[in-house]
């Protein structure tokens, strides 16, 4: 499938971004853990989160779809899931894989897991070796770093005091997952603060946590089901505002944005970069996931530096952020952001080849890259490369380039944000965006 982009001249309106993918993993992984019922309402029903739910039926675990968004998970208990009789298919998704690994980490039975080219390439020592040390048998391709998987989860897995190396919400969570059933406290410490979606559910879950900035600690213990209302992704919503600062004649807002200060980085960068956002309404009780409107207009962003603990918060949301620093004034310099090579594409070699396929020059650094501002883009024949957060960011290039871009595979957008094109095109007021066979 590709993706034709025509020039825009205006973009206005108000949107709503389907449900954050983080979240919704986590509702339906811990939905199933749980014991009695989760009804979650806003789950993503992209690919991604689609193989999550599809994950937990294969362990014995009900799930009825009530509505758009809207699904009721009869959850079993910590000692309630059954083998999954066939390999797990995680497709395109990371988050999938590395949290399941460890949820049956700590189940005493065999699981299988596969994914997709790109998810068969990415590393998953990363999660094998914490949870080896936890009790479970993993082994795989590439000593273990790669898919496919087969587990052999513990008995009774074991407590841990883990100091990750990487800041990865994926690691965390895996671990705490295998934690549910350990023999004690599992502990995890962090180089710098990664998302809290976990943390947060698993709270609201009824687990026992006690949370520094960059520590967290569960005492194992069963979790009740719950209600879980799932915000719309700010990494979604990140393409829109971004080219509602872009585009010459925008005022775009996005309603219902997830706001949670570890996945805010974007606003911080808009903010060192003079782009005024306001946030209305934000809403939510204290300790859990807040909301708000998000809405920016057309201006002319300064360049900015983005490195160090300002990265976890905003690591998705780079391919959208290179896209912008190029039409600022003045030079971005992202670092410390290494993570980006191993995402769903090396997204540091990604963003440099096809953004310079339409004319746009970017140093491409070991841990990141160097943007100069200011640049003209010009329409071209671009590729994805089936990584769906650079067809999007490539999409909304489009929208500001001088001449039409053609995007090649673009199916991958169903893996996050399944409304993108229709979304772009209500705020273009037409068909800026078009799909090809
Ligand atoms: C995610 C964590 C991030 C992010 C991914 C989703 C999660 O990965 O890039 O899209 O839901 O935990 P890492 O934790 O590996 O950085």
């Amino acid at each position: 499938m590709k993706l034709r982009v025509r020039p825009l001249g205006r973009l206005a309106g108000t949107v709503q971004v389907p449900g954050d993918k983080s979240i919704s993993h986590r509702a339906a992984l811990l939905g199933a853990l749980a014991h009695g019922v989760t009804e979650v309402q806003g789950y993503l029903e992209g690919e991604d989160c689609l193989r999550t739910l599809t994950a937990i039926q294969m362990m014995g675990v009900e799930v009825t779809k009530k509505g758009p968004g809207h699904y009721r998970i009869a959850g079993v208990g910590l000692d309630g899931l059954v083998e999954p009789g066939d390999v797990v298919d995680c497709g395109n998704s990371g988050t999938t894989a590395r949290l399941l690994v460890g949820l049956v980490a700590g189940q005493p039975f065999w699981t299988l897991l596969t994914g997709d080219e790109s998810l068969r390439q990415r590393p998953m020592k990363r999660v094998v070796e914490p949870l080896g040390r936890m009790g479970a048998t993993i082994v795989g391709r590439a000593d273990g770093n790669r898919l496919p998987l087969a587990v052999r989860g513990a008995e009774r897995p074991r407590a841990i005091d883990y100091a990750t190396p990487v800041a990865s919400a994926q690691i965390k969570s895996a671990i705490l997952l295998a934690g549910l059933r350990a023999d004690g406290p599992v502990r995890v410490t962090e180089p710098a603060p990664s998302r809290d979606h976990s943390e947060v559910m698993l709270a609201a879950f009824g687990a026992r946590l006690e949370r520094a900035k960059r520590m967290v600690t569960l005492h194992p213990g069963p979790l009740r089901g719950t209600s879980v209302q799932v915000p719309g992704d700010i990494s979604s919503a990140a393409f829109l505002l971004v080219a509602g600062v872009i585009v010459p004649d925008a005022r775009v807002s996005v309603d219902g944005v997830g706001v949670n200060p570890t996945r805010t980085g974007l606003l911080d960068v808009f903010a060192a970069m003079r782009v005024p956002v306001t946030t209305a309404a934000p809403s939510g009780s204290g300790e859990g996931e807040r909301m708000a409107t998000l809405s920016v207009a057309s201006g002319e962003p300064s360049g900015t530096i983005v490195g160090g603990a300002l990265i976890p918060r905003l690591i998705d949301e780079v391919p959208a952020l290179a896209v912008l620093a190029a039409r600022a004034r003045g030079t971005t310099e992202i670092r410390d952001a290494a993570e980006l090579r191993v995402k769903e594409s090396d997204r540091i070699a990604a963003v440099a080849r096809e953004l310079g396929k339409m004319g746009v020059r970017i140093e491409d650094r070991p841990d990141g890259m160097v943007i100069p501002g200011g640049q003209r883009f010009r329409g071209a024949s671009v590729t994805s490369g089936g990584d769906h957060r650079m067809a999007m960011a490539l999409a909304v290039a489009g929208l500001v380039a001088d001449g039409e871009t053609l995007i090649d595979d673009v199916a991958c957008v169903q893996t996050s944000f399944p409304t993108f094109v229709e979304l772009v095109n209500t705020l273009a007021g037409g068909p800026a965006l078009t799909v090809e066979a």
